[in-house]
């Protein structure tokens, strides 16, 4: 039985006044006992680690180097994650894979630091507007999956997060078919590859996720949770969340 999961991506948002949120989240996560994450800037980590210590609520990075350690200025290694207290690092968000053109292989080599580091790597894979519209979808999907998830990757240390770039931060979510198409998809092409452990990966959707849509797209099949971006900001919102889960 897979553990639902309520993920927040903080993204390039949060100073310490916004470690506050953090506190209020606690009693709904301890309420309603599901797993709860919080992916916080680099530079809140170690505080926001501090702030959740004692409640179910864990912390994680955005993004690792694929190496250990070394001239790579501006960077920060899963070592340095884990060292901070953070339990989770995300890779290959869209973001990253367009802002700094990372590719399926940089994704898997940074999945790789994550699990050499004890942390679960949190992939993330989703088609553009226009590979939807072309019919691509589960083609780029699929492609992304197998090109990002390294063959070490298990339930317990990978969760994989079906983002479809188009709905980040727009609003538009797409029809609770299309996501049901996907993460079925997704679940397929696992057990193809991993055997019955394929079946112990959680799956969640992200993109455009708030309290009032939350429940409807909890209740699709194979959709384990949610990765959030703007909605996981605020306590208010994210609470909604985490209690439709
Ligand atoms: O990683 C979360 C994300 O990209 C979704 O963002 O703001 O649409 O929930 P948002």
């Amino acid at each position: 039985m897979r553990r639902k999961l309520a993920a927040g991506n903080w993204k390039m948002n949060g100073t310490k006044a916004n470690l506050a949120e953090l506190d209020a989240m606690k009693s709904t996560a301890e309420t309603d006992q599901t797993d709860v994450l919080i992916c916080t800037p680099a530079t809140l980590l170690s505080r926001a680690a501090d702030a959740v210590s004692g409640s179910p609520i864990a912390v994680g990075g955005q993004d690792c180097h694929a190496n250990a350690s070394g001239a790579h200025t501006g960077d920060i290694s899963a070592a340095m994650i884990k060292d901070a207290g953070g339990s989770h690092v995300i890779t290959g968000h869209s973001e990253r894979r367009v802002d700094h053109g990372e590719t399926d292989a940089v994704v898997a080599a940074k999945s790789e630091a994550a699990y050499a580091n004890d942390l679960v790597a949190v992939i993330c894979i989703g088609e553009s507007l226009e590979e939807r519209e072309s019919g691509k979808t589960l083609d780029v999907v699929g492609t992304q999956l197998a090109g990002s998830t390294p063959d070490a990757a298990t339930g317990a240390n990978t969760v994989i997060a079906y983002e479809p770039v188009w709905a980040i931060g727009t609003g538009k979510v797409p029809t609770l078919e299309q996501i049901g198409e996907v993460h079925d998809f997704i679940r397929e092409t696992l057990v193809e590859r991993f055997g019955d452990a394929g079946n112990d990966f959680r799956v969640l959707y992200g993109g455009s996720v708030k309290p009032s849509n939350a429940s409807e797209i909890f209740a699709v099949s194979n959709v384990d949770g949610a990765l959030v971006g703007g909605a996981s900001l605020k306590a208010n919102d994210f609470n909604g969340i985490i209690a439709a889960l």
